[in-house]
């Protein structure tokens, strides 16, 4: 989604926010821009192309100044064209970049036209730059305090103005923004990631600050106007991030990652404690009957997967809800349920304002299960578990998924302890099997030859059926996803029992069915349904626990995946789906980083 670069500096920033755009790409844009102060008037260059095109157009016009804003946007309002890309002009006067929604432009559109302002753009961010040039009365940083005080939705802005040239102002209600902070330099991002070249030290802005930043310091304000104090931490962990290394794509970097990403998520100590939740976990699980998990897409296959987990190893009942479904809808809040968010970014915009709606249901205790430390989820739950992916840059999620599912596995069984359901044998069994599941994944990741030879197959394909039972079902959902998302086949899961009851009326020849086989107890009950769609003609493409003793015959293909690995065995069985959507998306030619209408991180609803 839409990604914002400030900087104030004493040497030209322009190529400092052209590479934080860089940095920003993997969020997904459809045009950029960057605007500088340059001998006291704004200056501009904007492209309806990738940053690479900014960059080279900015060098043709030798565009440089030493206070500057820039954006990468992701079209709400108005079409990707140029006159609607950000920094967005007021009278040559004011530049200002913008993430997030406006819901109430129209009414302030109205207000500035009477005013005798014009508008060039189909923007709602358009009103922002024009407000803030008609309250302007010589201090730019009391105007947008002023200003954001008549706006309505979610945003986070950067803006300057011509009369105050070593000056940023940034503000955010709703979307993130962090300032980074140098020597003798000072900037604002909506991602730390983008600085990580500049700085590595932040101050993570909360929800209804605003702040200036200058050559020689920072000053913000909170929601009430009053000087704020924001701890500024070194975060040194951006660095390879957005490095491919021997990779064709981040998302085949971060899919080979997971095994380092999932022993870095897996719980030092020898046991499963509610401190690896929080410091007032072990009061919190005590007082739940139940849990209410919400997320959105990946993040919620993930919830549903756990709910098997829960369920079974805990017994404690498990609600998963989509959480733009959950804010909407007339729920029945019980007091006692543990809300669990599961989100990578930690900013979805649907997520958050679920979690919101929750907690003013009465909902006292919240959980986030997140891939940043600093996301406003975190931020705004009483208990976090922090899984250690690292950043993730491809638009789908894989690496971010598979260690979401070893923090859900390990609430699991850390709430079955504490419930006298595990005992220090079973605790000890499932720590060793966590412990082994990265030499297992290494396994997993081997077949990826074989896999390349089926992906050529599914590129010649419009449509796919996947198929699971169970704990697996789930991970059909996710096969499903990341298929359609990056090459584009059109994909759907079902349990595999439920294929008579619809679906098999699509099965013909022309039908992959890719089937989830691990030897657990439905593998006859899944053996059936698979005849059921080899007696229609239709192509099972089954990736099978070695132990199944399913074989490849006539209609049927198999890749055999290692032992049955028990509880565990779905962060196995999705790593070949991931191998699998990843294979054909590069058959077909799609920009598998970068799917079409698709963005990192969805901070709009
Ligand atoms: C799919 C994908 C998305 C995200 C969803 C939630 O590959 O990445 O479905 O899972 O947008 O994002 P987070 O987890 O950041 O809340």
């Amino acid at each position: 989604m839409c990604g914002i670069v400030g900087a104030v500096a004493q040497r030209n920033i322009v190529p400092v926010l052209v590479e934080g755009l860089r940095r920003l790409e993997y969020r997904g844009y459809d045009s950029c821009g960057v605007a500088v102060l340059s001998h006291g008037e704004p200056r501009r260059a904007r492209s309806v192309a990738r940053v690479s095109d900014l960059d080279a157009q900015v060098k043709e016009s030798s565009l440089a100044g030493m206070t500057g804003i820039a954006h990468t946007r992701w079209a709400t309002h108005g079409a990707p064209v140029t006159d609607n890309a950000h920094p967005i002009f007021s009278r040559d006067t004011v530049a200002l970049v913008h993430n997030g929604i406006i819901e109430n432009y129209e009414s302030l559109r109205t207000m500035l036209r009477d005013k005798g302002y014009e508008f060039v753009s189909q923007t709602d961010t358009e009103v922002i730059a024009h407000l803030i040039h008609s309250m302007y009365r010589g201090d730019l940083f009391q105007t947008v305090r002023e200003a954001v005080k008549l706006l309505h939705g979610a945003y986070a802005i950067a803006v300057i103005h011509k009369d105050q040239p070593h000056t940023v102002v940034g503000a955010r209600q709703g979307s993130p923004l962090v300032v980074g902070v140098g020597e003798g330099e000072n900037f604002l991002a909506s991602d730390a990631l983008a600085l990580a070249g500049s700085t590595d030290r932040f101050a993570f802005l909360e929800e209804g600050d605003v702040v200036e930043i200058a050559l020689d310091g920072v000053k913000i304000v909170d929601r009430q106007g009053l000087p704020a104090e924001r701890e500024v931490r070194v975060v040194a962990a951006y660095g390879g991030a957005v490095e491919l290394g021997p990779y064709r794509h981040f998302m085949q970097k971060e899919i080979f990652e997971q095994p380092r990403a999932i022993t870095d998520t897996i719980p030092q100590g020898d046991e499963f404690t509610a401190n690896l939740f929080g410091e007032n976990a072990k009061d919190v699980f005590a007082d739940i009957d139940s849990l209410l998990i919400l997320a959105c897409g990946t993040s919620y296959y993930s919830g549903l997967t756990a709910k098997y987990w829960l369920e079974s190893i805990a017994k404690i009942p498990t609600q998963v809800e989509i959480a733009s479904e959950y804010r909407y809808r007339e729920s029945v809040p019980n007091p006692k349920a543990l809300v669990v968010v599961i989100s990578q970014s930690g900013e979805t915009a649907d997520t958050l304002a679920a979690l919101k709606h929750a907690q003013s249901l009465g909902h006292a205790h919240t959980l986030a299960v997140c891939n940043v430390a600093t996301s406003a989820m975190v931020r705004q739950t009483e208990l976090a578990f922090l899984t250690h992916a690292g950043t993730e840059i491809g638009v789908a999620s894989t690496k971010a998924f598979t260690t979401q599912l070893v923090g859900l596995f390990v609430l699991a069984v850390t709430l079955a302890k504490l419930r006298g359901r595990v005992d220090a044998k079973q605790e000890a069994a499932y720590l060793g099997q966590l412990r082994h599941l990265p030499a297992a994944l290494n396994s997993v990741l081997a077949l990826e030859p074989q896999i390349i030879a089926w992906s050529e197959e599914f590129a010649r394909k419009e449509n796919a059926l996947f198929l699971g039972r169970g704990l697996h079902y789930p991970i059909a959902l996710e096969g499903a996803l990341k298929l359609k998302e990056i090459s584009y086949i059109h994909a759907e899961a079902y349990p595999a029992g439920e294929l008579k009851h619809g679906p098999l009326a699509l099965v013909t020849e022309a039908m992959p069915v890719v089937t989830v086989a691990p030897n657990d107890t439905l593998l006859e009950k899944l053996k059936s349904n698979m005849q059921e769609v080899r007696a229609r003609g239709g192509e099972l493409y089954v990736f099978a626990d070695a132990d199944t003793r399913i074989v490849s015959e006539d209609g049927i293909h198999v890749i055999r995946m290692p032992e049955h690995y028990g509880a565990l065995s779905p962060i196995l069985h999705v790593v070949p789906l991931q191998l699998l959507a990843y294979h054909t998306a590069c058959a077909r030619g799609t920009d598998v980083d970068k799917p079409r209408n698709l963005a990192k991180s969805v901070t709009v609803e």
